[in-house]
Order: C-alpha cells, then structure tokens, then sequence
C-alpha cells in the first residue's frame, strides 16, 4: 500500500477529487494547508495578484491506494491539478507498514 499526499491549489479540489472517485477510489483526507515551493511563496500569482508572501494557501489530499493503482493515481492527480502555472503543487507517495479498518478491524489491502 502506498500514501499518495498531493498538494494542490485549492480551486482544483473538485477535480483532483473527481479524478479520484472515477478510478474507484473511496477514501481520502482533506487539509487546508499552507506552504511554498521553489519560489519560496513569492512570485506566485493567485486570483490574478501577484502575491509577496512566504507561504501560500494550498490543498492536501491523502489517499491511501493500492500498489497497484499507484501510477494510474499520480497520472490522473497530476493531470486533474495542472494548470500550467507555478506553484500548481506536488505529489509524493510513499509506502505504508499498516492499514486497519476501524469498523472491523480488516488489515492490509482489504482495508484499503
Ligand atoms: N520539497 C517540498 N517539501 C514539502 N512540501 C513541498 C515541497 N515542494 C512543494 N511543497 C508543497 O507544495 C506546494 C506547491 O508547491 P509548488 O507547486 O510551488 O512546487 P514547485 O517545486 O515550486 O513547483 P513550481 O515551480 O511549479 O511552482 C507548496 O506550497 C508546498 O506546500
Ligand atoms: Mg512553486
């Protein structure tokens, strides 16, 4: 199992969150967040200003997937994200030890 974490702008919430749902994924987790990139916050324009600040408002969205569907996930996140402009975000994955079902106590990929 892999954490897919993207880091998003904010107005590409719903089709980061589309893209997701049409490859079957159920879960995911949302956070308002705020950071920079490679511009270090400056020089990004948001809602056609040009801010001067260190960090920015940006979207976090975990999903926790399959090995499988892992590539099929960073493709379709990345094209869902992109605008074509600086600071259109990040995403990383990495592997995860464990998964539980709360509910009923399912582990592993089941529980996925
Ligand atoms: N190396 C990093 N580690 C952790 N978070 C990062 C990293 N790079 C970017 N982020 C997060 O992703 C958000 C978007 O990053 P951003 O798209 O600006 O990346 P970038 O590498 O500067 O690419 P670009 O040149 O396209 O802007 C940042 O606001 C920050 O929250
Ligand atoms: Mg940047």
């Amino acid at each position: 199992m892999k954490l897919v974490t993207a880091v998003v702008q904010p107005h590409r919430l719903d089709d980061v969150k589309e893209a997701l749902t049409g490859l079957g994924m159920a879960g995911l987790t949302v956070t308002e967040v705020s950071g920079h990139g490679a511009q270090k916050g400056h020089a990004e324009v948001y809602r056609g200003a040009e801010y001067r600040v260190d960090f920015r408002p940006k979207v976090r969205v975990d999903v926790v997937v399959s090995d499988a569907d892992l590539e099929a996930v960073l493709d379709a996140v990345t094209e869902a994200a992109r605008t074509g402009r600086i600071g259109d975000g990040k995403i990383w994955a990495t592997d995860l030890v464990e998964v539980v079902r709360v509910r009923t106590g399912e582990r592993g990929e089941s529980a996925v």
